[in-house]
């Protein structure tokens, strides 16, 4: 091989494993395909790359924290008694009403949750996808990998849980297709009706405490993405994601716990 030749070889390489950082870094990501793609729209090419589907992840999974938080708080109520709570149920169905018709604004946050829950998980398998596909440069030590993987495993489990949790509550508490006492309109009997039988309380709980788990990192993550990943900030993120999961999931399995116990009866 001449000299010349020996440069042109090396330059290509170097340049290959710029080429290849840069994607690493997400900037400039590969489409799932692992083709560049670009198109005219800005957005569009946002959406393709591996930081654009990060932001999603991240700006839809604070829209879902936030529905969770209030999904929470408004539960509340069951320590009011059945007026309170039944109240509150319907006064959902009237949110902004005579403005907008009964039921509209209701039908609004569902689509928009709807929507939200599914840019999550869209984004989250495609950026598993890439990850798969580019990882040209292997993680620095087998403890990162090992630390990574089991990261991203959790994410995948946990998720798939609280999916199947929302599948049986929208089942047993808005359909009422699991739920044999079920009556349309009375949500606090239901509600107790549901959860004073102890392996509904137990999914339950198991769908709260994997929904934790999965908010944990997903709050501690999620500055992350938005670029927000300097160490000094490490132990804000951290009481934060506990401070957050405490509050709304401790609380949620109170709810359970407080209906097993007769404090919220009938
Ligand atoms: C112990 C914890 C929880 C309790 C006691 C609870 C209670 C309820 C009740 C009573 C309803 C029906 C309200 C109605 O009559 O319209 C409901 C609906 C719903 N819940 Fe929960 N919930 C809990 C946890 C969760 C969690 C963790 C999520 C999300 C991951 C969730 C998502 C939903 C959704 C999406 C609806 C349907 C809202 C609608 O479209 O009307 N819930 N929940």
């Amino acid at each position: 091989m001449t000299q010349a030749t020996e440069r042109g070889a090396t330059n290509t390489t170097e340049r290959g494993a710029t080429h290849a950082m840069e994607r690493r870094e997400g900037a400039d990501a590969p489409d799932v395909n692992g083709t560049h793609r670009s198109s005219s729209n800005a957005l569009i090419d946002l959406w393709r790359s591996a930081v654009g589907k990060k932001w999603v992840m991240a700006l839809t999974g604070i829209g879902l924290m936030g529905f969770v938080f209030a999904h929470m708080f408004g539960n509340l109520k069951m320590f009011l008694g059945r007026t309170e709570f039944d109240h509150y149920a319907e006064g959902l169905r009237d949110l902004f009403s005579p403005i907008i018709p009964h039921g509209w604004a209701l039908w609004g946050l569902r689509i928009g949750l709807i929507v939200m829950f599914a840019l999550h998980i869209i984004s989250a398998a495609q950026l598993t996808a890439m990850n798969r596909r580019s990882r040209p440069i292997r993680y620095q030590s087998p403890r990162d990998y090992i630390a990574a993987n089991f990261a991203a495993r959790t994410m995948r489990w946990t998720g798939i849980i609280v999916l199947l949790y929302l599948a049986y509550h929208l089942a047993d508490l808005t359909w009422g297709w699991v739920n044999p006492d079920f009556v349309h309109g009375a949500a606090y009997d239901n509600l107790v009706a549901s959860l004073s039988v102890p392996y509904v309380a137990a999914i339950y709980l198991v769908g709260n405490i994997a929904l934790g788990i999965h908010l944990f990192h997903g709050a501690w993550s999620m500055f992350q993405s938005m670029g927000i990943n300097s160490p000094r900030y490490n132990g804000v993120r951290r009481a934060f994601a506990a401070g957050f999961v405490i509050v709304t999931i401790g609380m949620n399995c109170a709810f359970v716990v407080a209906i097993q116990l007769g404090v919220v009866a009938n």
